[in-house]
């Protein structure tokens, strides 16, 4: 793939010389001729792949027949740092299973009914508020096979993805006061109380949509002490 793009050179103020009288490894490693370009490889130059931008795949429940069957939702998660600084183009992924419980992936052979107009992923891209919303269903729990009784409680998988492709932060979030939390594994996992509440949806009426949709909040805090736990 071409890339044409021109890009600044370095300033000399910010940015070191190639060859440092006092940093003797300069010696070494300075360019003594001009600069060639490098080709731009697949490693380089990958990334999500927008067929129709990113706005096109945070609502999961726009089948080709009509609405996915559920309770419809949507959830605003937001991005922040340490310092509650929203971080925007954060590439934040969700991935859950139907109304039934039921996961739309190969590996999930328990016998309950996929929803034709339910896609069980959806991501985008935050923005300058650090915030990216999806249009979803509240999940169904679902039996975690030869388990002896464990059922997973209603939970949304989440990733969101830094400035590489190797930056990722993995997790699942919860709706409150949901009877199967103090029992889920995963979630007990987590030996903080605080820090399991933070992994709870926010019930919050000014993030749904009139007549359609509850609202939900999640902040998805990357570093610090508020920072979200990982997925166990
Ligand atoms: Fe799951």
């Amino acid at each position: 793939m071409a890339d044409n793009r021109i890009y600044e050179p370095f300033q000399d103020g910010p940015q070191p010389p190639y060859l440092t009288k006092h940093y003797g490894r300069t010696a070494r490693m300075a360019p003594e001729g001009l600069l060639a370009a490098s080709p731009r490889t697949p490693t380089e130059l990958a990334g999500p792949k927008w067929q129709n931008g990113p706005d096109a795949e945070k609502s999961l429940v726009h089948g080709a027949k009509g609405l996915a069957l559920g309770q419809l939702i949507r959830v605003v998660v937001r991005v922040l740092d340490e310092d509650a600084r929203p971080q925007r183009g954060a590439l934040v992924e969700i991935w859950q299973a139907n109304a039934a419980g039921k996961y739309q992936h190969p590996v999930d052979q328990r016998d309950a009914p996929l929803d034709e107009n339910f896609r069980s992923w959806g991501r985008g891209l935050t923005d300058d508020q650090g915030e990216v919303d999806f249009l979803t269903i509240r999940p169904g729990a679902y039996p975690v096979p030869s388990s002896g009784g464990w059922w997973r409680p209603p939970h949304i998988h989440i990733s969101a993805y830094g400035d590489s492709i190797s930056s990722r932060l993995v997790s699942q979030i919860y709706f409150p006061g949901d009877p199967l939390n103090p029992l889920d594994g995963i979630l007990q996992s987590i030996p903080d109380v605080q820090a399991r509440e933070r992994l709870m949806l926010k019930h919050d009426p000014s993030a749904g949509i009139a007549e359609l949709a509850l609202g939900y909040r999640f902040d998805l805090v990357l570093r610090g002490r508020a920072a979200t736990p990982l997925e166990g």
